[in-house]
């Protein structure tokens, strides 16, 4: 449940200290000596079409998502314009007055609405985050008193948005599919037709501790895949690659999409589900908009048996509502992606 005080109010009360709660070690050096990540850029429009250059395009992606774990989408088809605007809305809401924004309080026992990082253990060190968190789709699914009505137009773009990842998400299923030689609809068909689409409105205040408070803990994300509009110019998100912390440049125009455990688990470990953090920044806040994309709880998710042989076999069990899954090991202080092993 939601504590009573924000980290955006903590922050405005004391800019100087931090609460014993979200102190933790092994943050490493400031954001200045991490090394740059360079995540492949990958247009949307040539994986779509099939023109001669498309195969390159698609190697490219196969490559990317099995290294990396996650890629700059360009010529996705969303205007920089309407990226701004996004980011306008965002911006605006968490700069409202605390009463107003409180007004869209998530409740105990929902994941949805507006609080800080959701307290799961006693013991649990605390993200230096506040969240809107909304499902977008399906629409029937929308719980319209956590959106926020003003700024005005922000329940209008949030839902043009909507539609615009969901032509994306068709796209990058296909695509990924197709990049392992897999007929195109292979994952769409396991991702379902019922699956819900989350937003997450991610707002990270100025932090007096960057060497000592993260944003948001390691972890690796437990859908099939997150679509992250990242700040236009604030940087924080870092993979660990190769036990290595890497700070991910920021494209303005481009989402930085990312493999989740369950595109894991479809493609028998082919895909990898990158672990990532976001660390503080001390002179400039920040806001993202992650979504992330989810099967309908009833949906079964294994790997596709064209991808398990000898040389390759299989990783992962079958498993159903992998989210809940996933936060119950997870509150248990164990790995989630254990819940889907053999
Ligand atoms: C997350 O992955 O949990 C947040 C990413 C970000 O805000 O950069
Ligand atoms: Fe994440």
């Amino acid at each position: 449940q939601p504590q009573a005080i924000t980290v955006q109010e903590l922050a405005a009360i004391n800019s100087r200290q931090v609460p014993e709660r979200y102190i933790r070690e092994g943050v490493g050096a400031l954001d200045a000596s991490f090394p740059v990540l360079d995540v492949p850029t990958i247009d949307l429009q040539l994986l779509a079409s099939s023109s001669s250059t498309s195969g390159d395009e698609l190697d490219k992606l196969r490559s990317a998502l099995s290294s990396y774990g996650c890629i700059q989408a360009i010529n996705h088809g969303i205007t920089s314009a309407f990226l701004d605007k996004l980011r306008e809305v965002a911006r605006q809401f968490f700069a409202l007055p605390s009463e107003e924004k409180k007004k869209y309080s998530r409740e105990i026992g929902s994941i949805e609405g507006y609080g800080n990082d959701m307290i799961l253990s006693e013991d649990q060190i605390l993200d230096w985050t506040d969240r809107l968190y909304l499902i977008l789709r399906p629409e029937d699914k929308q719980t319209l008193k956590f959106w926020p009505e003003n700024p005005e137009s922000f329940r209008g773009i949030l839902n043009d948005y909507s539609t615009k990842l969901h032509v994306i998400l068709e796209v990058l299923l296909k695509a990924m599919a197709r990049s392992l030689n897999l007929e195109e609809n292979q994952f769409l068909q396991q991702y379902g037709d019922q699956a819900t689409m989350q937003a997450r409105f991610n707002f990270y205040p100025i932090c007096p501790r960057p060497d000592q408070v993260l944003g948001v803990k390691p972890h690796a994300d437990g859908s099939v895949i997150t679509m992250l509009l990242q700040d236009k110019e604030v940087e924080g998100l870092q993979v660990l690659k190769d036990d290595q912390w890497f700070n991910v440049p920021i494209i303005p125009q481009a989402l930085l999409i990312n493999v989740g455990d369950q595109a894991e688990i479809m493609s028998n470990g082919i895909f990898k589900s990158p672990v990532h953090r976001v660390v503080t920044n001390s002179e400039r806040e920040r806001i993202t908009v992650a979504v992330f994309c989810i099967p309908h709880p009833d949906q079964e998710i294994q790997p596709v048996e064209e991808l398990i042989n000898e040389t390759h076999p299989r990783l992962y069990k079958k498993v159903k509502d992998y989210v809940s899954l996933y936060f119950q090991y997870y509150q248990q202080g164990r790995r989630p992606m254990e819940a889907a092993l053999i």
